[in-house]
């Protein structure tokens, strides 16, 4: 308890020394949106006390980094794994904030025998259909009424805004989608209800993503808001590609998330601009230039671009509901071994020790300068 009490202190104390007065993104955004963050284990079942702080001073909303993907929640066909996505919903509940579920359907991180029969051979559309069902309903219904908003389909799109080829497409057809909508609002009538991809903000995967949301809107699917996930470059998106990406879907009447926010100062890994989780590229020391500390420069033009993004998030108030970071400090991010494993990345606001960066400043005077138009 000492500990905790000093720990607070400090942590106050150093977001004073940045900011003068303490600042939380939560208070700082009421009336905007909501502010969150993905949680690993070790944050939700308070084994990181320092990340823990900040979880609970800072945000309002939560999305599970894993412990609701197919093959953490459901390995086996008759074994669901509960224990740790009941600790994430608890841990929520205990601190009031709004509780996402990620992820129903996707292609990454659902085991093989998915898609299988009892002898290994390829599962037909009805058997497809009726594990899907059943998964979602034991998910979502275990959690109805708890966790708010739920990832019901994760990158189902081409680069190109066409489909892609996942085996949920291959064996069932394109109405994969709208049948995942349909169980999840049996399961959870008043749950928010999401389509979530990324690179969404280029043209052609945005055309895609529109007809898309046009699509599941006239089949009925109860579609609440398109998830932009947010796996930014320091030049990409561009504020006109992010702004405009915003209006398309507020123009169709639906919200738009920031889902799994994160702005990469690193080399590019390879040609493709994705944040597809299947890339590999081998480490090299060129590829982590910033091992030993982030220069100063780059720092600050971090903070300068987070300001940026989050004048557009404020623009769209009433239309952005929920901006989530995918990860609390520089320490926890996923981009420390993806695409290449082992580097030292500072994509978030809060740096390896807890403390808030100058991107955290920026943000924070972006939404006071947002209240004043
Ligand atoms: C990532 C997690 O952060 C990693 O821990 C895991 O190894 C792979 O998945 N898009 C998504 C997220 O929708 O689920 C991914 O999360 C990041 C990219």
């Amino acid at each position: 308890m000492a500990f905790k009490l000093s720990f607070t202190t400090l942590l106050m104390a150093g977001l004073a020394a940045h900011a003068q007065t303490p600042a939380a993104l939560k208070d700082v955004f009421k009336g905007y949106f909501h502010v969150g963050a993905a949680l690993n284990q070790a944050q939700f079942e308070d084994r990181d006390a320092r990340g823990g702080i900040i979880v609970r001073t800072q945000f309002d909303t939560i999305s599970p980094e894993n412990v609701l993907k197919w093959e953490s929640v459901h390995p086996r066909p008759d074994a669901y794994a509960f224990d740790a996505p009941d600790k994430y919903v608890a841990f929520g509940e205990k601190n009031h904030m709004f509780i996402v579920g990620h992820t129903l359907v996707w292609h990454s991180q659902v085991p093989a025998w998915v898609f299988q029969n009892a002898k290994g051979e390829p599962l037909d559309r009805d058997g497809l259909l009726q594990r899907l069902h059943d998964h979602i309903r034991t998910v979502v219904g275990r959690y109805k009424g708890r966790i708010g908003g739920w990832d019901v389909v994760n990158e189902a799109l081409n680069e190109d805004g066409t489909m892609r080829q996942t085996p949920w497409l291959k064996i069932i057809g394109e109405d994969y989608l709208l049948k995942a909508f349909e169980y999840a609002h049996e399961a959870d009538p008043k749950a928010e209800l999401y389509y979530n991809d990324y690179s969404v903000e280029n043209q052609a995967k945005r055309n895609g993503a529109v007809e898309l949301i046009k699509k599941l809107k006239a089949g009925g699917a109860a579609v609440t808001a398109i998830g932009l996930q947010g796996h930014d470059k320091m030049e990409w998106p561009t504020i006109e590609q992010q702004d405009a990406t915003i209006l398309a879907f507020q123009q169709l009447g639906i919200k738009v998330n920031i889902t799994e926010l994160d702005v990469d100062v690193l080399p590019a890994a390879s040609q493709q601009r994705t944040a597809d989780v299947g890339l590999s590229v081998e480490a090299h020391a060129k590829l982590n230039p910033y091992a030993g500390g982030l220069p100063d420069t780059v720092q600050q033009a971090l903070a300068r671009r987070y300001g940026d993004l989050f004048a557009v998030f404020c623009k769209y108030r009433g239309t952005v509901s929920r901006v989530t970071f995918w990860g609390v400090t520089d320490g926890d991010s996923w981009l420390n071994n993806w695409p290449v494993r082992g580097r030292t990345s500072y994509p978030l606001l809060f740096d390896r020790q807890g403390q808030p960066k100058p991107a955290f400043q920026a943000v924070i005077r972006a939404a006071r300068q947002g209240s004043v138009k």
